[in-house]
């Protein structure tokens, strides 16, 4: 990726001495912007483009070319493509529509096999093309004018990303790179974070994301890069789409979107919700230093704004200073008799300029208080006028020891203010939400960077090979579905404590069964004709002695045959019956996007409304299992609530670890899910109720 970067001579097939083509647009920014190689214009016509001659052919060129933009019509690529790999060409940016985007697959997998037979990578096609600031180049057709600074943007939108680069000079935003992704044929946001994970120029990297392509690959990247470096993306798509096809309630309840998000969380990348939240975010992160540790002082001079703020700080995860005994003494000496040491350090409405400046030397003054936010509402005491001058030699003076933001409130005298400042790069806002939503990226990027190395996931002893038996047996038969009787064998070769349950065929083994098990018992019907056994009667609970079973086994008989009179039967299932517990689900499956991904959530009837689930890419550890377990909003009733019992979390958490790793490791199985998951108290473990398992023997990657 080095010499995509920082290339010594780029060549532009297609430049065009018409200012109206993206040929020329090309060729002068590549001008304008100071690129310090060799810039090589080809164009059979030949001639001059802004002061340099246009060759006629690659092959004209006396030197190397580290990088082709091409900029030719679809039809014209192919041809461009091997006088690239005739020229030895390092990197292609292919700018051309006309790929992927509109079906045309074969002719994008032509180009990239031909360029990587010559030992050539591609960028796009279908971009606008690449900023790097390391070289001064600006081979893209934007706007021009880009800042060089220190945040890399990667897009796959085209349209939007030319549009930041108007922004990004609008805001004063420096950037290290800006790389058009497109149709993704052959480099990825993976390459490109791995490279940009390097980059010293480089301290924020912002993804915008439509669509993922190698989400594993991308996710094991994320992980390392978000130890070095602080990540933020925007995804665009937060559709519910991809569920409606999914066929299991782990994959009905995966709202695309939802496992992006809590993927994204897992990989310690920052989420934005909107452009204007990531380009201020990418902003602080760029310039703030780390906080030395978690404890953020509040100084206003309204005690309204402070309450908002310290909602603000409990939604962001900042966390407030809070020991009074400190604040009292700290603040003495600025604090008015009526205002308040408490953090938020309310000054009061009679507060001056110097008051405030003190205030903030107070903070900064102690080892134990780590960052500053300072709020402001304009009132007739305060000299405004004076403010602009004051809040830029505070931040001047710290910014470099510990983070600070200001949010300020008034009139049109205050939104210009803001407006001078924050072109000057300094953390202003005019809310106190997107003031703190700043300070709260920088605090859960920070704990990123001080995290140790991910935990290795567990290497449960899993028999794969027996459950590839199961697997093969039922492939055999046409299915894409496990019979219970199967399902429970693949549990046990996966170590998972099931109800006790004996198949069998006839009314007399029935009886025996049960009394073996001892009651109550569960009958259910086993029969490949019957999937949805409740809806055909096929299900009897809390059967209590030997009248009950005989009853109830006539009865499922009945209406099982009623349901489908040509179901072949191949006798009942009789089961322990569980004893209650807290009903969770456990889930792991093939994700379109991101491959292996495991889910835990609240179980029973209410599962599909409640939505309470969480996702992480597979296999995990027993670590993330329970910090995932933690995440859901019912958290609380496994905790323990109304004197109830702490529950058996530990042996919850063993089974995600357990399907997350079946998952990776036996890509045959698409969807397996453990509903409901009983989860007892303390000490007393879990058990696996129902498991369903879906595979697809033709599909399976390789793990
Ligand atoms: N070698 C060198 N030059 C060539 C070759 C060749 N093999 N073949 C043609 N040329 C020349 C042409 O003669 C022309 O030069 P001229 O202006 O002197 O006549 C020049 O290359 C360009 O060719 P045109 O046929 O004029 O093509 P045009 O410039 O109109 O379009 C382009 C080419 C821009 C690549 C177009 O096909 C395209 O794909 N446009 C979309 C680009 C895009 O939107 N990218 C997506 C991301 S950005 C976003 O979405 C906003």
């Amino acid at each position: 990726m080095g010499r995509l970067f920082n290339p010594r001579s780029v060549a532009v097939v297609g430049a065009s001495a018409n200012p109206g083509k993206i040929g020329y647009r090309i060729v002068e920014n590549m001008v304008k912007s100071g690129y310090i190689g060799q810039i090589y214009p080809i164009n059979p016509k030949g001639g001059e483009i802004l002061g340099w001659p246009v060759l006629r052919s690659l092959a004209e060129v006396k030197g190397d070319v580290d990088v082709a933009v091409l900029s030719v019509p679809a039809d014209h690529v192919p041809s461009a493509v091997a006088d690239c790999a005739a020229k030895g060409v390092g990197h292609l940016v292919v700018v051309t529509s006309g790929f992927s985007e509109i079906g045309n697959i074969a002719q994008e997998k032509e180009m990239v096999s031909i360029a990587h037979a010559h030992g050539m990578r591609v960028l796009g096609p279908n971009i606008f093309g690449i900023y790097s600031a390391s070289s001064r180049l600006d081979a893209t057709f934007g706007p021009g004018g880009i800042l060089p600074g220190h945040v890399a943007i990667i897009t796959q939108s085209g349209a939007l990303g030319i549009a930041m680069i108007g922004k990004t000079a609008a805001e004063s935003l420096g950037l290290s790179a800006l790389i058009s992704v497109g149709n993704k044929s052959d480099i990825d946001e993976a390459d490109l974070l791995t490279y940009l994970a390097e980059d010293p120029e480089t301290r924020v990297v912002l993804l915008y994301i439509e669509g993922v392509k190698n989400g594993e690959r991308l996710v094991r990247t994320l992980r390392q890069v978000t130890r070095r470096k602080h990540v933020v993306v925007i995804k665009s798509g937060r559709s519910a789409r991809g569920a409606m096809a999914a066929a299991s309630h782990t994959g009905s309840l995966a709202g695309a979107d939802d496992v992006f998000d809590d993927i994204m969380r897992q990989c310690g990348v920052l989420r934005a919700e909107s452009v204007q939240e990531a380009f201020d975010w990418v902003r602080f992160l760029a310039t703030a230093p780390l906080p030395p540790g978690e404890d953020a002082v509040i100084v206003t001079n309204g005690g309204g704004i402070g309450v908002l703020a310290t909602d603000a700080c409990e939604k962001h995860g900042v966390r407030l200073y809070d020991n009074q005994v400190v604040l009292a003494s700290a603040f003495a000496e600025v604090m008015p008799e009526f205002g308040s040491s408490k953090n938020p350090v309310d000054l009061t409405g009679q507060a001056t300029g110097e008051d405030y400046a003190r205030a903030l030397d107070a903070v900064f003054a102690r080892a134990d208080m780590h960052a500053a936010v300072a709020l402001y509402c304009e009132t007739a005491l305060f000299d405004t006028s004076q403010f602009a001058e004051l809040l830029r030699s505070v931040y001047r003076q710290y910014e470099r020891t510990k983070p600070i933001v200001f949010a300020l409130f008034g009139g049109a005298r205050m939104e210009a203010m803001i407006r001078e400042l924050r072109s000057e790069g300094i953390p202003v806002f005019g809310d106190v939400y997107e003031a703190i939503s700043v300070l709260g990226a920088l605090y859960r990027s920070a704990r990123r960077l001080a995290e140790e190395d991910d935990e290795e996931p567990p290497a449960h002893d899993i028999d794969l090979e027996r459950i590839r038996q199961v697997l093969g047996r039922a492939g055999a038969e046409g299915r894409g579905f496990l019979l219970a009787h199967e399902a429970a064998e693949v549990a046990l070769a996966l170590g998972l404590r099931m109800p006790r349950s004996i198949l069998s065929r006839d009314l007399d083994e029935v009886v025996r069964a049960a009394e073996t098990i001892g009651y109550p018992v569960v009958m259910k019907i086993v029969s490949k004709d019957i999937v949805h056994k409740s809806d055909a009667g096929g299900v009897a609970l809390d059967l209590e002695d030997r009248d009950e079973v005989v009853d109830a086994y006539q009865a499922v008989m009945r209406s099982c045959l009623r349901y489908k009179p040509d179901a072949v039967i191949e006798g009942v299932e009789v089961v322990e019956m569980v004893r209650p517990g807290v009903e969770t689900i456990v889930g792991a499956r093939q994700d379109p996007s991101f491959g292996p991904v495991a889910m835990f959530g609240l179980g029973g009837i209410y599962v599909e409304v409640m939505k309470d689930v969480s996702f992480r890419a597979a296999p995990i550890g027993a670590h993330v299992a329970r910090e995932m377990i933690g995440s859901i909003r019912s958290y609380p009733l496994l905790l323990g609530v109304r004197g109830g019992r702490r529950k058996d979390i530990g042996a919850a958490a063993d089974v995600v670890t357990r399907l997350g790793q079946l998952i990776a490791e036996c890509r045959e199985i698409t969807d397996i899910e453990v509903n409901p998951l009983m989860v007892y108290d303390y000490g007393e473990g879990v058990k696996a109720v129902d498991v369903r398992i879906l595979f697809d023997t033709q599909g399976g990657d390789a793990a």
